[in-house]
């Protein structure tokens, strides 16, 4: 039993003996190695003597008190051991400015009583998931520091479709065979045609890519063929192609499916043939190449149409490596954050992630895939003031659907933050104030009478 995988370590702490009977069942149930404390001082020894990975506090210790003071100060304790440890707060129904105040004071998230199980244990899930999360990146980026000279790049892949990527990327390398490699903008298609390259028989040779897409019919002919001197008015002297420069080794032709029509019939004679005809010349040259192409276009459409050679596309995707998109790869986000915290350091000070600006990080759309997550990373590091990475140097956009922009509880006035919370588990409910208002533990009238405050 050695092996069995480590269970995550619940700290549940109320002075009512069947709360924690409940959460201690519960959180069995569900994969959780559960500890109890029911005074401030067991948990306080507890958290000392152990290290957890989430803690659910009740706010509201004796029973005759709501003013919640003794849970506040539990909760600043817990924070001085161990900052990172997640506190999620409990409070009794209808005592929400409790949870408001206690998030301000670094609490996670929040939880009324009576609680519904099913959310409980998404929310302590969804801590658990945030922390390990940063946790990864915050490492990461240290080893990453600590390697850089000696290492090339790491093509991040911990997600379960990476995986699939790099197996298939480890099969079809020594294969010769020519891949078409699919994704959209900054997936990492460049990445992956060099990961090829890297890993097949060609390795010692030249990898040279190619913008078939951006360039007009003419300088893209003698970009790729070669010309000799005088072949038009600007060819002054011979010119080596592409091609011929990949000779033994890889060339890597991007956004194909914009090449234009008129090169497709002159690269696909190349293809089949493994002869090339510089431009003005009359002799035909031999060519071993192996030929990666990629495009963020649908080319099987774009060729159904007519806008592709069919037996081009034919000749290009024996087989297809897709990319997926970063946001149907979430696992990849924590660990390519830090790769590239690590290498936009340049040796400034090393910044860490707060766990806000993680959170951010997952929570993104990131409709620029992995480029634009290196881009905000960048930016981020330029910003950072202290030693954290906070929301705010992330600059990323509004996804809400609201347009609102998620800030840090800490910037906001207490009634911002009410309604924030009221919007959230709006959000959560798919709109449905009965709903929202019994997770949030007010009556349907007090939440509409919250809510008209707020548009008024
Ligand atoms: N799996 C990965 N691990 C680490 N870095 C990556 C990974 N994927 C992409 N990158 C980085 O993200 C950036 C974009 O990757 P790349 O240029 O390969 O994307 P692309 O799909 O070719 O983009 P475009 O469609 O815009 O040409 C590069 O800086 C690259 O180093
Ligand atoms: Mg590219």
């Amino acid at each position: 039993m050695a092996d069995a995988p480590k269970l995550p370590k619940l700290l549940v702490a109320d002075d009512q003996a069947d709360v924690l009977e409940a959460v201690r069942m519960l959180g069995r149930a569900n994969g959780f190695d559960v500890r109890t404390a029911s005074s401030p001082a067991g948990v306080l020894a507890v958290a000392e003597a152990e290290d957890f990975d989430v803690c659910l506090l009740d706010l509201n210790y004796a029973r005759d008190t709501t003013s919640g003071r003794e849970g506040m100060d539990l909760l600043a304790k817990l924070r001085d051991l161990d900052h990172a440890l997640p506190v999620v707060v409990m409070t009794a129904w209808g005592t929400i400015e409790g949870a408001v105040e206690a998030m301000r004071r670094g609490a996670r998230d929040y939880i009324t009583k009576p609680w519904d199980n099913a959310r409980l244990v998404a929310t302590l899930r969804a801590q658990l998931e945030l922390r390990r999360a940063l946790r990864t990146a915050n490492r990461l980026d240290a080893e990453t520091a600590r390697t850089r000279e000696a290492e090339l790049p790491r093509i991040v892949a911990r997600s379960r479709a990476m995986q699939q990527v790099m197996a298939l990327v480890e099969r079809v390398a020594p294969s010769g065979a020519s891949v078409l490699i699919t994704g959209e903008h900054g997936t990492g298609k460049e990445v992956i045609a060099r990961a090829v390259h890297a890993a097949s028989t060609r390795s010692a040779h030249a990898f040279v890519p190619v913008n078939a897409g951006g360039l007009p019919d003419g300088v893209l002919e003698s970009e790729l063929f070669g010309h000799v001197k005088g072949a038009f008015t600007d060819a002054r002297s011979d010119r080596t192609g592409c091609f011929e420069l990949a000779d033994g080794g890889t060339l890597f032709l991007d956004e194909i499916a914009n090449m234009p029509v008129g090169q497709q019939a002159r690269l696909l004679r190349v293809l089949q043939t493994g002869e090339l005809t510089p431009v003005g010349s009359s002799r035909q040259r031999r060519v071993d190449v192996r030929v990666l192409a990629a495009t963020n276009a649908d080319i099987a459409r774009d060729a159904a149409e007519g806008r592709f050679r069919e037996d081009l596309l034919y000749r290009l995707n024996t087989v297809e490596i897709r990319l997926p998109p970063l946001r149907e790869r979430r696992d990849d986000i924590a660990d390519l954050a830090a790769a590239f915290l690590g290498r936009s350091r340049n040796g400034a000070p090393a910044h860490r992630f707060s766990s806000a600006a993680m959170e951010a990080l997952l929570a993104h759309t990131w409709p620029g895939n992995v480029r634009e997550l290196e881009h905000v990373i960048e930016r981020a590091s330029l910003l950072a003031t202290g030693d954290e990475i906070l929301p705010s140097d992330l600059m990323l956009r509004p996804r809400s659907s609201s347009g609102e922009v998620p800030r840090r509880l800490e910037d906001m006035t207490l009634e911002e933050v009410e309604r924030y919370l009221i919007e959230r588990a709006l959000a959560a409910q798919g709109g449905n104030v009965t709903e929202a208002a019994r997770v949030l533990g007010l009556s349907r009238s007090a939440l509409y009478r919250r809510l008209q405050r707020g548009t008024s």
